[in-house]
């Protein structure tokens, strides 16, 4: 399956995708042919063009609107012939007809287990909150914020002296092998979104 990922900082789940899916020992169904970042100049762009992957900047600055931006994002995964869309650290939130677009076939990964801590400072609720475990939740897609169906959870200690910093070291580091195995589940067709919005599991 052709995948495209979007991205927004430093792309080290990129780097984990990109890893997994070219490894020959991984006999992987995907693989990564575009990469789009919302911002100019960040390392992710840096690390696609070095493994030799397409890339493009599409500045939602430079959009009037959220469906506009949507649209030129849609056109260029499309233009691509993109199957799976991987969302990594992509910092945007997606309107409902680009979500519905992607149904099934768009994943997302968020660093903390879903759904506890949803939105974009999930590390500071969880220091704020007090819980001593926390993880990392890649899922399908869907329209609420970090509310679709989930594929894979890994989860980690909170220690009583984590600062956001080292506390994200420790998820990114299980973000980066629990990505991979998603993609791979969807992309070998084990698993699909059923209408329902749940998952069919078929391994
Ligand atoms: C990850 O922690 C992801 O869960 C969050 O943003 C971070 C992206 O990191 N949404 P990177 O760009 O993949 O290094």
């Amino acid at each position: 399956k052709r995948v495209g990922v979007l991205i927004s900082g430093s792309g080290t789940n990129l780097q984990a995708l990109i890893d997994f899916t070219r490894d020959p020992m991984n006999f992987s169904a995907a693989e990564i042919v575009l990469v789009i970042s919302n911002k100019p100049d960040v390392q992710g762009i840096v690390r696609a063009e070095n493994a030799g992957i397409a890339t493009k900047v599409i500045n939602h600055k430079k959009y009037e609107t959220r469906e506009e931006f949507d649209e030129a994002l849609n056109v260029s995964l499309v233009a691509a012939g993109v199957e799976i869309v991987c969302l990594a650290g992509f910092m945007r939130i997606l309107s409902g007809k680009f979500v519905q677009k992607w149904s099934g076939k768009m994943l997302n990964v968020h660093p903390s287990l879903l759904p506890s801590f949803k939105g974009h400072d999930a590390h500071q609720q969880v220091l704020k909150s007090g819980v001593r475990i926390s993880g990392c939740t890649v899922h399908f897609v869907a329209e609420e914020v970090d509310g679709g169906a989930i594929l894979v959870q890994e989860s980690v200690p909170v220690y009583h002296d984590d600062t956001e910093q080292t506390l994200s070291e420790r998820i990114k580091e299980k973000e980066h092998k629990a990505f991979p195995k998603a993609l791979e589940m969807v992309a070998s067709e084990q698993v699909k979104l059923k209408p329902d919005h749940s998952i069919e599991w078929s391994f």
